[in-house]
């Protein structure tokens, strides 16, 4: 029996406020009915990163419109839904209370059940909702809070093969963009001067490739590249043109580099266990950067796996991922009740080791 489902989605687990609604027809592929998301930039862009207690009450200020342009947008009532979907962590803890706060007043005021929904989950899903791709498949997120390969094998089952062990490389984006005076985010402003430069004229390390796992490290990039720039200062008084276009293009050079190897890597691990024609999908706003695509597509054409990245706007954070993974939870018998919490950390895969850090964007599972 084919069941049609449809489903309210909420994230507002970091920047974004975000609603959206998803149907699906079981067995058949999801559609994207609505999808709104309410950025918090401008709120943070004068504090150089996200302030947690100024996101939380943003949230909480901006859910119930975002809600309403969600169902407008779908051109829906409440009355249509079948459940709510809420991010219910990792992330801000005050944020992702507020959208589950949000999401428990329309459960109980509807009678609707409440499926709560890992956010990390979201994004590992997203190749599912928007190619409908089965599983297992292997996933590589990367955005200003994480990063890290996953093989998606079920709605609730990840195998975690490695990430950073410190900053994400949206964050050291942003980080070197802030260092040579360019604007925020620092993941597009740093690609555009990177254009421009000469990718050999600075060496940047590339942090852990001596190692053979999939961990990675971009921390130690930013302090490099403060040693360049100072330097540079030192000895000409100023930075050129020139020199902030070689130094963003060696930086780049260097990032991209270390994810194309260590995907390799995970590749060769996810090939060791499910061998056959290999999936890469990519999800995070740091998948949007040319190069870094480039890199991967070049590595699957060569070792024959198949290379998938979701439009832009499904990369980054939105509802739809949310309303998608809570449906697939629902379908496998996943409910959840009024004592449903928020949560600051939420690994996705349990028998991993944690790994080390928590970046300015909330803690990395
Ligand atoms: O996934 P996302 O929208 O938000 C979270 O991190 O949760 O990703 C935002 C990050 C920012 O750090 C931004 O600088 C980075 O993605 N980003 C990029 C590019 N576009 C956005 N990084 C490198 N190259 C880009 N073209
Ligand atoms: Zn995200």
């Amino acid at each position: 029996m084919t069941q049609t489902l449809t489903f309210l989605g909420l994230e507002s687990s970091c920047d974004d406020t975000a609603a959206a609604v998803v149907r699906q027809r079981d067995g058949g592929p999801a559609e994207i009915l609505s999808s709104i998301v309410y950025g918090q930039t401008d709120l943070h862009s004068s504090f150089g990163g996200v302030v947690p207690e100024i996101a939380a009450r943003a949230h909480a200020e901006k859910l119930d419109t975002c809600v309403r342009d969600a169902l407008t947008q779908a051109h829906l009532s409440l009355d249509d839904l079948d459940a709510v979907a809420v991010t219910a962590g990792p992330g801000l803890i005050g944020g992702v209370m507020s959208g589950v706060m949000c999401a428990k007043g329309i459960a109980a005021a509807r009678n609707l059940p409440l499926v709560g929904v890992n956010h990390l989950a979201g994004h590992a899903l997203t190749p599912r909702l928007t190619d409908g791709i089965d599983y297992p498949y292997l996933m590589l997120l990367v955005s200003g809070g994480h990063c890290q390969f996953l093989i998606a094998r079920g709605p609730e089952l990840f195998t975690r093969l490695g990430g950073t062990i410190d900053d994400a490389p949206g964050e050291a984006f942003d980080k070197t963009a802030r260092l040579l005076g360019l604007p925020q985010p620092g993941g597009p402003s740093v690609q555009a001067e990177a254009e421009m430069g000469d990718p050999d004229r600075f060496r940047f390390p590339r942090p852990l490739l001596d190692r053979p796992d999939c961990n990675l490290s971009f921390s130690g990039l930013k302090t490099a590249l403060m040693r360049m720039r100072d330097q540079i200062i030192e000895t000409q008084g100023g930075l050129t043109r020139r020199d902030r276009a070689d130094l963003c293009a060696g930086f780049q050079a260097a990032i991209v580099e270390t994810l194309v190897k260590k995907t390799q890597r995970a590749l060769d691990l996810y090939l060791a266990e499910a061998p056959g024609r290999p999936t890469l999908a990519v999800a995070g706003g740091v998948a949007a950067n040319t190069e870094i695509r480039k890199g991967l597509m070049q590595l699957c054409a060569t070792s024959g796996t198949d290379f998938l990245a979701p439009p832009l706007a499904l990369c980054t954070d939105n509802a739809a991922m949310i309303a998608y993974a809570g449906l697939e939870r629902f379908r496998a018998g996943a409910r959840d009740g009024m004592d449903l919490i928020a949560r600051p950390r939420w690994p996705l895969d349990k028998t991993s080791p944690a790994l080390i850090g928590s970046g300015k964007k909330g803690a990395k599972a």
